[in-house]
């Protein structure tokens, strides 16, 4: 059985969605939720699914980013992962963090990387002009947003769309790579998808 720990930052709709693929035949199974913001709501959530939960706040380490890292890391360890999840985790992780489980951390971006790493992904696809967004998941290295594509959805982009209006369809296709491809991933399997 492949433990799962699962990293967010605020409401958690991903990792609920890793969650309720993780149940039957299907090897993996969250042992943790962890977050850098004590009260985020997913915390909460997990909570409720009977999953043991985590919080180190960022803010008590002030600028020491290595502290701040280490005590997650330590509490993350003592759930004993095979795999970790970030999802809708909103820290920069230094090399540091990533070495313990290269190749097995992987992360949910909301765009067509290696397009739109970093931030406002949506709002930089409108001013582009493209027609086409959407989200990759991808392994985790010391570089930011960059490491192997493990998966890709793509959503249209309309005339009409907002940032928002972007951000809740690409959303939508999130909840459906995310698991698909940790159901991959944790078989040992590497191959992207294409959603
Ligand atoms: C989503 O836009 C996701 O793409 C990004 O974080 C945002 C919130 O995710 N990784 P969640 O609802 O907390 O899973």
């Amino acid at each position: 059985m492949k433990r799962v720990a699962i990293l967010i930052s605020g409401g958690g709709s991903n990792m609920l969605a890793l969650v309720r693929d993780m149940v039957g035949d299907h090897p993996p199974r969250p042992v943790l939720v962890a977050s850098n913001v004590p009260h985020a709501a997913g915390l909460a959530r997990a909570t409720e699914l009977g999953i043991a939960t985590a919080a180190v706040d960022h803010r008590n380490f002030a600028s020491d980013r290595a502290a701040f890292e280490a005590e997650l890391m330590a509490q993350i360890m003592a759930a004993r992962p095979d795999i970790i999840c970030l999802a809708g985790f909103m820290r920069v992780l230094t090399p540091a963090f990533v070495a313990p489980f290269a190749g097995r951390m992987i992360n949910i971006h909301p765009s067509l990387l290696p397009k739109y790493p970093g931030l406002h992904t949506h709002r930089r696809a409108l001013d582009a002009g493209d027609t086409v967004a959407g989200c990759s998941v991808h392994e985790v290295t010391a570089e930011l947003d960059a490491g192997p594509i493990l998966g890709q959805a793509q959503v249209p982009i309309l005339p009409a769309d907002t940032a928002d209006s972007l951000s809740a369809r690409v959303l939508v296709q999130e909840h459906r790579l995310y698991p698909a491809v940790l159901r991959r991933f944790a078989s040992g399997d590497r191959r992207p998808i294409a959603l």
